[in-house]
C-alpha cells in the first residue's frame, strides 16, 4: 500500500510518500520531485547496506551520476565538522546549484546532511530517505537542520543550536528499513508518536494503547497507520506554523527536559529515551500547575512504560544543575524559560512557570532519596 501526505511550505511543497520497499524504486520518485541527475548520498555508515546500496543501485540505470559519503550517526559528533566534511564530499563529487543530497538515516544524519544541502553553494535539493522510526515520523518533515554546539562554561554539547530551516523536496518512507533497526532505537521513535498523540490526535493515543505490548517488542502489525497518524499530525502542525513562531513550539513537548539530560554521557539515553522522561517531567509539571489531572499524568506514564521506555532516570546530576542546563534550550526567550505542558486537551507554552515547579517535575523522574 502506497500512501502520499503532501506538505505546503513557503520554501516549497513536498511530498511524504509512505511505501514498503520503495527505497527500491527511490529513483522515479526523486525524478518526480527534483531536476537535480548529480547527486550526494549521504549515508549513516550503519545503513550504508541494505539501505543507501538500495538507493543508490535505483539510481544506477537511468545514468544518475551519484557518489555517496558516510557518517557515523553519534550525537557527539553532531558538529560542524561532519557537515564540513559533506561539503568536501560534494565538492569532490562535483555538484553543482541543481545538485541534490540525499540523506539516508536516522533523524541525526537527516539533521547534518540537512544541514549541509543548506548551506553548500547557499542551498541545493535535499532528499529525505528516513530509516529510524524517530526520524520517518518526526526528523525528516518540516525542514529543521542542524547540529550541537559547545556550551561556554559546560563540558557538554548544546543540541541543535546552529542550523537552518530548508524543508526536502520529498521524504521516502520506506517501513522496511525498520526490519534491520535494533529494538531500542525502534521503541525510541515510539516516544514523538506518544508526544504527537498527546498534542493533537487522542486516536493516535488510544493505538498506541492497543497496540503496545505488540510494538514494545518490536511488532510492526500496526505501524503502517502509526505512521501514517503520527506524519499528519506532525504536517499539520508545521503547515499551520513552518517557522516556530506560534503552534510549531507544541511539539517541544519534553524537548526542554530531554535536552537537558540527553548530553549527559554516563545517563546513556537515546534521543526518543530522554524525550520519553522528559515527557513524564512535562506531565507531573502540568499537574502542578492545574492543567491535567493525575489520571492523565499516570495515563502517559503506563504508555509509555508499556512501549519499554523509560520515564525516571536512574543517575543523575541535581535537579538544579538539569534547570540550568534546561536554560541553554533555544526556548529560552531573554531570562524567559518557555515551556511547552500538556493540558487535558492538547498542549500550551508558557514563560511563566516557577523554578520550584521545574524542580519538582525534575524531582518526579528521579528516585525518590536523590536531587
Ligand atoms: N529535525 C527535526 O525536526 C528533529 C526532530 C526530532 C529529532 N531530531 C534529531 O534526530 C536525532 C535522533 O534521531 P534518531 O533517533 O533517528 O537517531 P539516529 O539517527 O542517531 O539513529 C539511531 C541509531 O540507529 C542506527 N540506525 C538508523 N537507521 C537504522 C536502520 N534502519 N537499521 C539499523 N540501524 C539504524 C543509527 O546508526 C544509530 O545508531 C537527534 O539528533 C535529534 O536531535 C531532529
Amino acid at each position: 500500500m502506497s500512501t502520499r501526505i503532501p506538505i505546503t511550505s513557503r520554501q516549497g511543497d513536498y511530498d511524504v510518500l509512505i511505501e514498503p520497499g520503495c527505497l527500491r524504486t527511490a529513483a522515479k520518485y526523486i525524478a518526480c520531485a527534483s531536476q537535480a541527475r548529480r547527486v550526494l548520498v549521504v549515508a549513516d555508515e550503519q545503513v550504508l547496506a541494505p539501505h543507501a546500496a538500495a538507493v543508490l543501485e535505483s539510481l544506477q540505470p537511468d545514468g544518475w551520476e551519484a557518489t555517496i559519503t558516510t557518517l557515523p550517526a553519534e550525537e557527539p559528533l553532531k558538529r560542524m565538522e561532519a557537515v564540513e566534511r559533506i561539503w568536501e564530499a560534494a565538492l569532490a563529487g562535483g555538484l553543482d546549484r541543481h545538485s541534490a543530497i540525499i540523506a539516508v538515516g536516522g533523524g541525526l544524519t537527516g539533521d547534518v546532511a540537512g544541514f549541509a544541502a543548506a548551506t553548500y553553494l547557499r542551498g541545493i535539493d535535499l532528499v529525505q530517505v528516513p530509516t529510524t522510526l524517530l526520524a520517518m515520523v518526526d526528523a525528516s518533515i518540516g525542514g529543521k537542520t542542524g547540529v550541537n554546539l559547545p556550551l561556554p562554561g559546560l563540558s557538554r554539547l548544546g543540541k541543535n543550536l546552529a542550523g537552518a530551516f530548508w524543508p526536502p523536496k520529498l521524504v521516502l518512507v520506506d517501513a522496511e528499513t525498520l526490519d534491520t533497526l535494533p529494538l531500542r532505537a525502534f521503541r525510541s521513535g515510539l516516544a514523538e508518536c506518544v508526544k504527537h498523540a498527546i498534542i493533537s490526535d487522542p486516536d493516535l493515543m488510544c493505538l498506541l494503547e492497543q497496540h503496545a505490548v505488540a510494538l514494545r517488542e518490536g511488532d510492526r502489525g500496526a505501524i503502517e497507520d502509526i505512521l501514517v497518524r503520527s506524519i499528519n499530525a506532525k504536517r499539520q502542525i508545521v503547515q499551520e506554523d513552518e517557522r516556530e513562531a506560534g503552534c510549531r513550539m507544541l511539539l517541544n513537548l519534553g524537548h526542554t527536559f530531554a535536552h537537558a539530560i540527553e548530553p549527559i554521557k554516563e545517563l546513556d539515553l537515546t534521543h526518543g529515551e530522554a524525550v520519553s522522561i522528559g515527557l513524564s517531567a512535562a506531565m507531573t509539571c502540568a499537574e502542578r500547575l492545574g492543567l491535567c489531572t493525575a489520571d492523565a499524568v499516570n495515563r502517559v506514564r503506563v504508555l509509555l512504560t508499556d512501549l519499554g521506555l523509560p520515564v525516571s532516570i536512574a543517575q543523575h546530576e541535581p535537579a538544579e544543575a538539569l534547570c540550568a542546563a534546561m536554560r541553554y534550550d533555544k526556548k529560552v526567550d531573554g531570562d524567559r524559560l518557555r515551556l511547552v505542558l500538556p493540558m487535558q486537551q492538547g498542549a500550551c507554552v508558557r514563560d511563566d512557570v516557577a523554578m520550584a515547579d521545574i524542580e519538582a517535575a525534575w524531582h518526579s523522574v528521579m528516585p525518590p532519596s536523590s536531587g
